[in-house]
């Protein structure tokens, strides 16, 4: 069977990327966990590597044998990033020009990257339009993405916003952490003025086979139909799984104080996406009832 690697195996996108190649591939994934951490271990073959030190990369198996890698690897602490930035551009920048010095020539190499690389002034923002990242962390995932876009490596860069999805020790997952709090009985506050289409994992995830399937090189952005408030999100999330809405407060950015810059008009325009892969785009609140299910299903 052909072999696909996946760094960053373990995270929210990682752990969605392994359920979704191992149907068909032999996966080979990458974390800096130890194995057998996970239950999707059984799903993969794991090593252990850090991404930040390249000479722990040449063993991880990245040879013609592979139909791709994808990169879901990154430091992905928006406001940890602006105290921890030498962490934030080893992750995000360095380890891009660590893994383009073990991959062979022809093999594509997906990465994933973030509609922070836009300034948020005039979302939603097609693939074309010009980036103006703020702040630590958009800066280190644009660099990223320019090095892997000069290195002339066959590249697919996609770029979700929001991320959200099924997974096991979640740590970046909103919908995860909110549906946690509402289950507590903790009122939470969350901006009303950050605006963006979020993006399902698990769909994510269809879309990188897609795309790879269809040696669709370039940069794709992909979220769900609508652009809607950080706040509008938590509602509708809150109706979906049954959680008491009342709980949740709007808030300005300035009154939360977040440490880094967002884009406050961002999101994500998927046409490009839809001509070249037949893909519906399919609305936010039909996009929670398929991680609900998916979430019961176990
Ligand atoms: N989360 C969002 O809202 C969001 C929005 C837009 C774009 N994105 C982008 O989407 C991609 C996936 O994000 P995610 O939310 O799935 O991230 P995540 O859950 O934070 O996962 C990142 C993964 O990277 C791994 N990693 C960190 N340092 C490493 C190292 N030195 N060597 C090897 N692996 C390392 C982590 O391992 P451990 O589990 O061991 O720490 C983790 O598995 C990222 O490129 C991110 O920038 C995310």
């Amino acid at each position: 069977m052909s072999k696909i690697i996946i760094l960053g195996a373990h995270g929210l996108l990682g752990q969605n990327l392994v359920k979704q190649f191992a149907k068909t591939l032999d996966v080979h994934g990458i974390g800096i966990e130890p194995a057998e951490q996970f239950a999707i271990d059984t799903l993969m073959q794991y090593s252990r590597c850090d991404i930040t030190d390249a000479s722990q990369l040449s063993d991880i198996g990245m040879d013609s044998d592979c139909v791709a890698a994808i990169n879901a690897a990154a430091y992905t602490n928006v406001d940890g990033a602006e105290s921890d930035s030498e962490r934030a551009y080893l992750l995000n920048r360095d380890a891009v020009q660590n893994i383009l010095e073990v991959i062979p020539d022809d093999v594509p190499l997906v990465h994933i990257s973030t509609d922070y690389i836009f300034d948020g002034s005039a979302g939603p923002y097609r693939e074309t339009d010009p980036v103006a990242p703020q702040g630590v962390y958009a800066q280190s995932k644009w660099d990223g993405e320019k090095l892997l876009l000069d290195s002339g490596q066959p590249a697919i860069i996609v770029r979700p916003n929001v991320l959200y999805g099924n997974g096991e020790k979640l740590t970046s997952s909103f919908v995860a952490w909110l549906v946690g709090e509402l289950r507590q009985g903790h009122s939470v506050n969350i901006v009303d003025d950050q605006f963006n289409n979020p993006t399902y994992a698990k769909r994510l995830a269809e879309v990188v086979d897609l795309l790879i399937g269809e040696h669709a090189l370039g940069a794709w952005h992909f979220g769900s139909r609508e652009v809607v408030s950080r706040y509008t999100f938590a509602l509708k999330i809150a109706d979906v799984f049954e959680l008491d809405a009342g709980l949740i407060n709007p808030i300005s950015t300035a009154e939360l104080g977040q440490k880094a810059l967002r884009p406050m008009k961002s999101g994500l325009i998927c046409d490009k996406l839809v001509e070249k892969l037949k893909y519906p785009i399919l609305p936010l609140r039909t996009e929670l009832e398929l991680l609900r299910e998916e979430m019961y299903a176990g």
